[in-house]
């Protein structure tokens, strides 16, 4: 007999903590030795460790579910509905300067909408799990958006695409913008973190350009499950549809944030 959908995904859940935990070892004995670093472009850079990261967790996942396709950002793979969505290593370029803010994303989506999600840091052992309409988490304990309504008491975050050089399409306005009227935006380096910190509170909002599956899928389920509000920045629902752009808030100040995004620089 088929086990039930919610079981197979509380196993695979289960599965994507374990393997996100063996890979956060492995990241830990390459920080501050990362090795060559490669560039994928101008600023866009790759070392050994994403790739053996995510050869680990391919590897585990394709022994525990032969079955199931995987979309991973280094070796590319599964285009359709149903698949894991995978980053090896979230902030390349924190890791590669010795930087200990990384973290590794796991998500799992079906029909455009994803099923479950993990993130974790493993320099401070920060495991963030959600599935869908079961809640998120953090170590074990439930997760919430903060309750902040007022934009000018807000702390937020973002991050800058590697295409920033060459296309003129980029969030600096709206950074100038956010900066006079929040109590400050951070620019971390890695989206899924930034993600999972709107879902636990630590920031009030969140939004960047040109996003890949592998940067938001798991965030994305972490802020809904903990309450918060995922759409486009011009706040479209439809953020499946690449290029994608990324506004998460704790809900209250959504509005007030995509007024923002909207004002012209004219
Ligand atoms: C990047 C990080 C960064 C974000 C970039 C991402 P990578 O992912 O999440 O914070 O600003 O847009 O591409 O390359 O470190 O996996
Ligand atoms: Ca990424
Ligand atoms: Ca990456």
């Amino acid at each position: 007999m088929t086990p039930p959908v919610s079981v197979e995904h509380a196993e695979r859940l289960r599965r994507a903590v374990e393997l996100a935990r063996e890979a956060g070892a492995l990241l830990r004995t390459g920080l501050g030795a990362a090795g060559p670093i490669e560039h994928k472009g101008a600023i866009d850079l790759v070392t050994d460790y994403d790739v053996r990261s995510e050869r680990l967790l391919v590897e585990g996942l394709r022994r525990s579910f032969p079955e199931d396709p995987i979309l991973a950002e280094e070796g590319g793979g599964a285009a359709g509905p149903r698949r894991w969505v995978i980053d090896p290593l979230d902030g390349t370029t924190n890791f590669a300067h010795g930087l200990p803010h990384f973290s590794i994303s796991i998500a799992y989506a079906e029909d455009q909408a994803v099923r479950l999600g993990v993130v974790y840091d493993p320099m401070r052992d920060e495991m963030f799990e959600a599935r869908e309409g079961a809640g998120a988490r953090l170590n074990g304990q439930p997760l919430h958006v903060s309750a902040v309504s007022d934009l000018g008491r807000s702390l937020l975050v973002t991050g800058f695409p590697y295409d920033i050089r060459t296309n003129p399409e980029t969030n600096l306005e709206s950074f100038s913008r956010f900066a006079l009227r929040s109590v400050g935006v951070r620019r971390f380096g890695s989206a899924a973190l930034d993600l999972a910190y709107v879902a636990c509170g630590r920031f009030d909002g969140y939004w960047e350009l040109r996003l890949s599956p592998w940067d938001w899928a798991a965030g994305l389920l972490l802020v809904k499950e903990a309450g918060g509000r995922v759409t486009r920045v011009d706040g479209g629902e439809d953020v499946f549809r690449p290029p994608t752009s990324i506004l998460a808030t704790n809900g209250r100040i959504h509005n007030a944030m995509m007024e923002v995004l909207g004002e012209s620089d004219a």
